[in-house]
């Protein structure tokens, strides 16, 4: 039995945690430094790297990391150089999300589809070339900016003042010392995540988030505010296109490139006219999708993270999964993703049942009381046998959950309902 040490303090790394505390190897999951809902909790900071291998050692823990901004810091070569025993991809391989002017350069090396684009560093640039063009673009800070240096703009003036935020004002600091003005894809976006060991690549249950704050896609991108599992956007022959063009040739190229890549591989897709085009890579689990995927995964999540570490996820079989639908609800605190109030108390947790879990992200205990201590407070995540159950099943459970501020998106699965 080993010990296992979850870096994060996300739904996601709940979720992960919940998870692995299910396998049958693993003795205690340690949270580091967790939320109000996680339990082992670790007050250690995702970035002290020093302290969090030495907790690793002491512990004799199995480490997996949730948040892209350790991996990005070259947690995994730390902890390799220490002889720990860690899961994600290591600093150079974590460039796909950490540099999205490397990814891009990379996708198109490597004949990835993604959307054509142009890199500046200079806004005199950069503001004649969005002049000269008469298609909409996508504005991106190079740098990782906590999901929020993306620009979809609908007019010239939008793309220049997403010029003026991100390379003149520098509202993402040293993110966006450089930026991608790239074409417009206009699709159905969902989400495609993967597991490799550096050689091979497995797929996980496909999801779809919901990105935008309000419902039907309107307002501001965010984090996340919902995510339901499995999604129809990605039927089996899409499914394959986007493992073949895309996860399979990733892989490869960063093999060749000596950047093998071992981790979640997220592809964020666009599918337009069949075709699929990367949006993004994350190099992590995606929050709030990792919470519906970890309710429908019936394997043991240890064996596969294991696998990757020492290249053997070839050996194992594929992944089970519940044949069955399942939906998140995130609950955030009003104003998210701008500023919005903390501390406040939430009531109405202590239900329970088979098929509805609350994964905590924003949240923190005291005394006894869960306080929202973020933008993204709970994932209310349920089954159910088709995904209209499990959005009603997701709904009922998040309505008996209160706090002054709560406030969620009503509309999360609709996508996917209207694809039946
Ligand atoms: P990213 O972090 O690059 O995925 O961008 C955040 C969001 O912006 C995506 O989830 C999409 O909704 C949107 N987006 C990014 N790139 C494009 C594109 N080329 N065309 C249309 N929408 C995009
Ligand atoms: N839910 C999108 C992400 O994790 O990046």
């Amino acid at each position: 039995m080993v010990n296992v040490l979850v870096v994060g303090s996300g739904g996601r790394e709940h979720s992960l945690g919940w998870k692995l505390s299910q396998s049958t190897n693993v003795d205690k999951v340690y949270t580091a430094p967790g939320n109000g809902g996680t339990e082992n909790n670790v007050p250690i900071p995702v970035d002290r790297l020093e302290d969090l291998a030495e907790f690793a050692q002491k512990n004799n823990s199995f480490t997996v990391v949730g948040p892209e901004a350790p991996l990005a810091l070259g947690i995994v070569d730390f902890f390799e150089e220490k002889n720990l025993k860690i899961f994600g991809p290591n600093k150079k391989a974590a460039q796909l999300e950490s540099s999205k002017i490397w990814a891009k350069n990379f996708m198109k090396r490597n004949n990835i589809p993604t959307a054509e684009f142009e890199i500046f560093d200079d806004a005199k640039k950069a503001i004649e070339y969005v002049k000269s063009i008469n298609h909409p673009v996508v504005i991106k800070a190079d740098g990782l900016a906590a999901g929020k240096g993306v620009i979809v703009c609908n007019s010239t003036e939008e793309a220049l003042s997403a010029i003026d935020t991100i390379l003149v004002k520098k509202t993402f600091g040293e993110a966006g010392n450089r930026i991608i003005i790239e074409e417009r894809i206009d699709g159905v976006e969902a989400s495609y995540i993967s597991l490799s060991d550096g050689n091979f690549a497995i797929s996980m249950a496909t999801s779809q988030d919901h990105k935008r704050i309000y419902d039907n896609d309107m307002g501001p991108n965010t984090g996340g505010m919902g995510a339901y599992s499995p999604t129809r956007f990605i039927e089996k022959s899409m499914a394959k296109k986007i493992q073949e063009k895309i996860i399979n040739k990733t892989i490869d190229g960063m093999k060749n490139e000596g950047a093998s890549f071992k981790g979640f591989l997220y592809a964020g897709v666009m599918i337009k006219e069949n075709e699929p085009y990367v949006l993004e890579y994350n190099v992590r689990m995606g929050d709030p999708e990792c919470q519906p995927i970890m309710m429908r995964m019936d394997s043991d999540l240890y064996d596969y993270l294991l696998a990757s570490t020492t290249g053997a996820l070839s050996s194992l079989p594929p992944i089970s999964w519940k044949n069955q639908s399942a939906v998140c609800v995130v609950l955030a605190s009003k104003g998210y993703p701008e500023a919005y109030p903390k501390n406040e108390e939430i009531t109405g947790l202590d239900f329970s049942s088979d098929e509805t879990f609350v994964f905590h992200a924003g949240t923190k205990k005291e005394n006894d009381k869960v306080l929202t201590n973020g933008g993204r407070v709970l994932g209310v995540t349920a089954l159910g046998d088709s995904l209209q159950q499990a959005i009603s099943n997701a709904y009922s459970a998040a309505d008996k959950v209160n706090w002054p501020n709560k406030y969620s998106r009503l509309d999360i699965g609709k996508k996917g309902l209207a694809k039946l």
